[in-house]
């Protein structure tokens, strides 16, 4: 606190009205302009987008990905930073309507084998995407297609294995017999920026692009890999490369299924995992042709992202994971060694920070979270030799041998359940406020809660199975997850001592609701009722202050009826609340969060930052459902109907105000 000298951080812009048009919806004063929708190339390799583009391999793995979520931005020097840089982006997944519109939809999505060059290209358009973002000195922002930043990584891109599981038994496949490796990265949802300059991709939905009908472990249970047809059904696809190295085979992982030329039954236990990317291109530390390298220590689950703790020179590091389904978990990875500003990012200059990556992440011990009915929480460690809720060694518990520190991350939500942590409604993202240290985690919704809970089933399949040491199917509520079929969701908010303790205190920060629903615990209006967060940034604005961005991916009626997804901001630090167990906006408060933005139809509004200088507010707007006809047509033309003509296409909208100010204030 600056005491005296500091000016009260206030929103002022006016809440703006729900919207359901097929354009994104800003305060008056302020423009968006749609950047790099899906297709746009990223260099001169291919020919430019048209609206009856046929979309081959060769133009997806050379052109923006589909389906825009988390990003984040990599600045090429600190004087430049708010005018050009790197756009690193997630690519989580497709719609196959748009991507094959011209052939009218895919071919034998549901039976027979898949053409190969169709399967090449949905691979293609997913993982992450670099390319370089500039403005003019009219405020006008460009993607530049010959940057030398510009770069994709697919869901066939080769990846290195970091951490405890790297060269473990785990994951030998025939690609990588002695498990170092393994090829691609899938449904890459959330993310986290290292303080060193990189990006951390987040495996979220991952499973479902696997099958596996027999040999069935645990872990392969307890994710929910299918045991049917995969989601897109990749594995069926032929041609001659197949027998060499199982290029669509892999995605079976039923061992007899698989390629004479080797086994991918450990395919699947090579995702999962937070994937660290340099986005300024220099892979020196790791193997030859590999992009980048999943830090197994964060975890292995639906791994939302993964997001840093309060920054402390001569700390540890603390990154928050969210496992995003429901009564899944929240994790903490606490690094061993300690934060040496010496390796903070040095914009633009050429080193090997996956180096500098390999020290902060390869070393540490990750945790479950425990949320307890007093407002105290605790970090349950995920260790080999912790001791379980009925007082086994974890490694035991779970049926590893004394030491297998790679058996518990491959098992890390059957090791969770062991320790007893909180089965949460699905976490998404999380955020931390740079001053005070406060976490903020993003908990969408949850079908599968009830008042009492319900007996487990052990089935298979779905996101929201039961593992060894669970006893529920739907779980019961508890103090931090209170309500039954919460369809609204709710943001929780703690503090910790430092990064690396194992206690919090914990509070729910504002629950989602309709302004008209009887559970609308935080008194929200009709100008800021919002249901199912999920994307959260906190945008430091100096002076121990902030805007907490929320933004919503909402299937609740309630409010779906009234608005579509949107873009909320809040100032913590300008609430006025006791700390303890009523939500933080609440009476007195709902009217300090403010709607700010609204996507167009069908959509949700996903990542999220702002420049340095706070005048450009990035957002994504992920599966729009008709939309953007132009992209560079102004978006806030609220009139125009929805005629089906329009191929949708996911988008980044930077928002800036039209005088040139700072956004949001
Ligand atoms: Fe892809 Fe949990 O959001
Ligand atoms: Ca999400
Ligand atoms: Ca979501
Ligand atoms: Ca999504």
């Amino acid at each position: 606190e600056s005491g005296a000298q500091k000016t009260p951080l206030a929103l002022a812009f006016e809440s703006i009205a729900g919207s359901k048009t097929d354009a994104v919806v800003v305060p008056k004063g302020y423009t968006a302009q749609v950047l790099v929708p899906w297709g746009t190339p990223i260099n001169d390799s291919v020919g430019p987008w048209s609206a009856d583009r046929v979309v081959t391999p060769e133009y997806q793995a050379n052109s923006v990905g589909m389906h825009h979520d988390a990003m984040d931005f990599f600045a090429l020097s600190e004087e430049s930073a708010s005018r050009e840089f790197v756009l690193a982006l997630n690519n989580e997944y497709i719609d196959q309507g748009a991507l094959w519109a011209p052939q009218g939809g895919p071919s034998n999505q549901d039976s027979g084998s898949r053409p190969a060059d169709e399967v090449r290209t949905e691979i293609n358009a997913h993982g992450v995407t670099l390319v370089k973002l500039s403005k003019n000195s009219d405020n006008v922002w460009s993607s530049d297609a010959g940057s030398r930043y510009n770069m994709r990584i697919t869901s066939a891109t080769p990846i290195e294995i970091g951490g405890p599981v790297r060269g473990s038994d785990y994951v030998v496949t025939a690609y990588s017999p002695d498990g170092t490796r393994t090829r691609g990265t899938n449904n890459n949802c959330g993310h986290g920026l290292t303080p060193w300059g990189t990006f951390l991709s987040g495996e979220e939905n991952w499973p479902a692009i696997f099958t596996k009908t027999s040999s069935r472990t645990i872990d392969d249970n307890r994710i929910g890999i299918p045991d049917g047809r995969s989601r897109y059904a990749w594995e069926t696809a032929a041609g001659a490369v197949d027998e060499v190295d199982a290029e669509f085979t892999r995605f079976n992982a039923t061992p007899s299924a698989t390629s004479a030329s080797g086994d991918y039954r450990n395919e699947p236990r090579t995702f999962g995992y937070m994937v660290e990317v340099d986005p300024y291109g220099n892979t020196a530390s790791v193997s030859t042709e590999a992009a980048a390298i999943k830090r197994t220590y964060l975890g292995r689950f639906r791994h939302e992202g993964a997001w840093l703790g309060k920054l402390t020179a001569g700390q540890p590091l603390a990154f928050y994971s969210g496992h995003d389904a429901r009564n899944e978990y929240i994790y903490k990875f606490v690094s061993k060694a300690n934060w040496d500003p010496a390796d903070a990012n040095r914009p633009g200059e050429d080193y090997d920070r996956l180096a500098i990556g390999a020290k902060y992440l390869d070393a540490g011990t990750l945790y479950a979270a425990r949320f307890n009915a007093d407002g105290t929480g605790e970090w349950l460690p995920l260790t080999a030799d912790a001791t379980t809720q009925d007082g086994q060694r974890l490694s035991t518990a779970l049926g590893l041998a004394d030491d297998d520190l790679a058996g518990v991350i491959i098992n890390t939500c059957d090791a969770a359940d062991l320790m007893g942590a909180t089965p949460m409604d699905r976490p998404e993202w999380a955020t931390v406020d740079s001053n005070s240290g406060d976490v903020y985690v993003a908990l969408t919704n949850n079908s599968d809660r009830t008042a009492e809970g319900t007996a487990a089933t052990f089935s298979n399949g779905g996101s929201d199975i039961d593992g060894p040491g669970v006893a529920y199917d739907t779980a019961p509520t508890n103090a931090a997850n209170p309500r039954a079929n919460n369809q609204a969701g709710q943001i929780i908010r703690w503090r910790e001592p430092s990064p690396a303790a194992t206690s919090l205190h914990w509070e729910i920060f504002v629950f989602g609701a309709s302004a008209n629903d009887t559970d609308n615990l935080s008194g929200l209006t009709e100008l800021n009722q919002f249901a199912s967060p999920d994307g959260l940034w906190f945008d430091d604005r100096g002076d121990g202050q902030g805007i907490l961005w929320i933004e919503t991916d909402n299937g609740y009626d309630g409010v779906a009826e009234q608005t579509n997804d949107q873009v909320l901001a809040v100032v913590p630090s300008a609430l006025s609340h006791e700390r303890g167990q009523a939500p933080v906006v609440g009476a007195g408060n709902q009217q300090q969060l403010k709607r700010f933005a609204v996507g167009p139809n069908g959509c949700e509004v996903t990542g999220a930052f702002t420049t340095p200088d706070k005048t450009a507010l990035f957002i994504n707007i992920q599966h729009p459902g008709n939309w953007p006809a132009d992209p560079g047509a102004a978006t806030q033309d609220a009139t125009r109907a929805t005629d089906g003509s329009v191929r949708p296409r996911a988008a980044t909208v930077v928002i800036q105000k039209a005088d040139g100010g700072q956004i949001g204030v």
